[in-house]
């Protein structure tokens, strides 16, 4: 099932509201990391750029077959060989990837949708004890250009009572500032790093 207000605007327009840098850097995500879980890739805004920071293989998902496309297409012209992208109900049918084997999920602009504990709780089951979910979000103001309607956009504590309740992760660090018009939370999953 398609999340509710998951439909992407245009490519360009998009991208354009989004520093990536910043939020990658701010949220942690670089070599350190090897095998990474994504839920949603849209157009790869964020994909292309992760698959080029980490050491591992990122493995994403989207339920549109023109979104998996793009974001193969453009894997493909950057030369990316470490990523696995198909066309997939998160939602019904999991991220793809084996329990405790993930370094990190990530959840970016998704959590507005239906059933977000169920989404919280599947990422948190992805990852490795120790590893993290990566999540963000729209701003909760009115003065944001895109972004879910507010009626259904959640907070920052929002989902960090989503993740408690979701069990198997807990705040790591306070909520991020990832301007100009996000936020986001790291979460990390109980048990001993390895
Ligand atoms: C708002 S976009 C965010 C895309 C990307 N994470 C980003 O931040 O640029 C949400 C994406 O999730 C996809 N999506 C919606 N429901 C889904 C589902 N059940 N399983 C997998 N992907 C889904 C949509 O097709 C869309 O590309």
């Amino acid at each position: 099932m398609k999340l509710r207000d998951s439909g992407m605007p245009a490519e360009a327009y998009w991208e354009m509201l989004f520093d990536v840098p910043l939020i990658l850097d701010r949220l942690g995500i670089d070599a350190q990391l090897a095998d990474v879980a994504e839920l949603g890739c849209g157009y790869g805004t964020f994909t292309v750029p992760i698959a080029q920071r980490i050491a591992g293989t990122l493995t994403t998902c989207d339920i549109e077959g023109t979104m998996v496309a793009r974001t193969t297409q453009r894997a493909r012209q950057a030369g990316i060989t470490n990523l696995h992208c198909e066309q997939r109900d998160a939602l019904t049918d999991g991220f793809g990837v084996a329990p405790s084997s993930q370094d990190a999920c990530l959840l970016f602009n998704i959590l507005h949708g239906e059933e977000p504990v169920k989404l919280l709780a599947e990422a948190a089951r992805v990852v490795r004890p120790g590893g993290a979910v990566l999540v963000i979000h729209w701003r909760h103001d009115p003065a944001t250009p895109r972004g879910p309607g507010l009626d259904i956009r959640p907070r920052p504590e929002q989902i960090i009572e989503w993740a408690l309740q979701a069990q198997q992760v807990e705040p790591d660090g306070p909520v991020l500032d990832l301007p100009p018009w996000h936020y986001g939370i790291r979460l990390r999953r109980w048990g001993n790093c390895s």
